[in-house]
């Protein structure tokens, strides 16, 4: 099994770009994300090489992992952003993305958001309702601006990934009806307060076949020409994100390759691909680190306890997602099968189930790997368990990018009124 190029074996324990996991777990204790700036810079690199040649800008996708290190990271290398929320903007700007490089996408931005976007004088809005384009062209007349907008598309698209990670098919709530995006064109043809800048779509997550993407593409291209036909001159096509990854350690994952060259062939004249992965950037460069509480058996079956949950890391318990997990420091001995679980009370706080492991004692570290995406971002307060530190580990050395929270973290902006009971 190989693990991820960041992840060594030496002296018989696992190290992260050089630097013992035990260390790290030493200095900061359990649990603790610990991400790899070196791999992320890989990341980057392999979508920068393969789509050399083609006009194509990188978006990264700030939902799968918004740490304010990561992100300056990203936007130092030169990438823009694709946010969801008024947060997720703000938090982009905070890191030093230029607002001309952030696409804010979403079925549900409020008015407040909208006006934020427009004044902060982002890329594109992308909008996904023709009362939300109305909104915006409201918004736009009030402040006096021309907003610039995208069109996101339902391409009604299935790809083969998770029920609940398939967000351009029929009955998914996101993009617009091929009906409204005629009347959106018509719409914005006729506006004096809206610019047609881009037309957008995102298929799903984790998928790791080409086909829907190029089928997406030529929807992208067939809107295009209807825009063209408006006389509008949409600058770019948003192929969106969801290239997957290999979480089971085997396989190479999506094939980047495959899909430039279907691009190569089929690349209209006059505009800029754009792509927006959030996984495929981070998520191989970050590992849960967790302790070993106890290890026990109910009615025949063995559980390791250990001092993370779902809680921290929720993909398990929501999607039934498989991710890999390894000893820091391996023991002899025969293995075990056994649930990985963490300490909330829930019975889907599962983070592995039926897992061989080499055994375990308490105390003992483990890494849950490829956690890089959508583990720390979906994390929650539920148990009032405080998060743990998260660490990035950049010219090798380890840095405390987010520190433990503690129980004030919990309770802060609650109110008890004084004259209660
Ligand atoms: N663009 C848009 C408009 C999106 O909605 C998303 C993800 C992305 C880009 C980035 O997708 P990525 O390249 O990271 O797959 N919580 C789930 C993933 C949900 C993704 C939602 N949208 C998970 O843990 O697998």
């Amino acid at each position: 099994m190989s693990l991820s190029p960041w992840l060594v074996e030496k002296e018989g324990e696992l190290h992260a770009d050089g630097i013992p996991l035990r260390e790290i777990a030493a200095r900061f204790r359990t649990p603790c994300y610990v991400y790899s700036a070196a791999r992320i810079r890989e990341n980057v690199e392999r979508f920068r090489k393969t789509f050399a040649g083609l006009p194509m800008e990188l978006h990264y996708a700030v939902k799968a992992n918004p740490l304010g290190a990561i992100l300056c990271l990203l936007a130092r290398d030169g990438l823009g952003a694709e946010v969801v929320s008024g947060g997720e903007l703000l938090r982009a700007l905070r890191a030093g993305f230029p607002s001309q490089k952030i696409i804010f996408t979403g079925v549900g931005k409020t008015k407040a958001e909208l006006e934020l976007a427009l004044r902060e004088g982002i890329r594109a809005v992308a909008v996904e309702s023709m009362e939300e384009l109305k909104a915006l062209e409201e918004i736009s007349r009030e402040i006096g601006c021309c907003a610039r907008v995208a069109l996101r598309l339902n391409p009604a698209l299935s790809p083969d990934t998770h029920p609940h990670l398939a967000t351009g098919r029929p009955g998914s709530k996101f993009g617009l009806d091929p009906r409204d995006a005629e009347e959106a064109l018509a719409w914005i043809a006729r506006s004096s307060d809206l610019c047609l800048v881009g037309l957008h779509l995102h298929i799903g997550s984790q998928i790791l076949d080409v086909e829907p993407y190029l089928a997406a593409w030529r929807y992208l291209c067939e809107i295009l020409r209807k825009a063209r036909d408006h006389g509008l001159s949409p600058s770019f096509l948003d192929l969106g994100g969801g290239f997957g990854i290999s979480y089971g350690g085997e396989g190479p994952g999506f094939p980047l390759e495959e899909l430039a060259a279907g691009l190569r062939e089929e690349m209209p004249s006059g505009v800029t691909l754009m792509l927006e992965p959030g996984r495929a950037l981070v998520g191989d460069a970050g590992l849960l680190l967790v302790r070993v509480l106890y290890t026990k058996r109910v009615h025949e079956k063995a559980y390791v306890v250990v001092d993370a949950g779902m809680s921290d890391l929720l993909r398990p318990a929501l999607y039934g997602a498989h991710h890999r997990i390894v000893p820091v420091r391996k023991r002899t001995g025969p293995p075990v099968k056994a649930d990985v679980v963490g300490p909330i009370c829930e019975n889907a706080d599962v983070l592995a189930t039926d897992r061989e492991l080499s055994p375990l004692q308490s105390g003992d570290l483990l890494a849950i790997l490829d956690t890089g995406a959508y583990g720390s971002s979906m994390s929650s307060h539920y148990n009032s368990r405080p998060r743990g530190a998260e660490v990035l580990v950049y010219r090798g050395k380890a840095h405390l990018v987010r520190r433990r929270e503690t129980v004030e973290d919990l309770v802060r902006g609650e109110i008890v009124p004084e004259d209660l009971g």
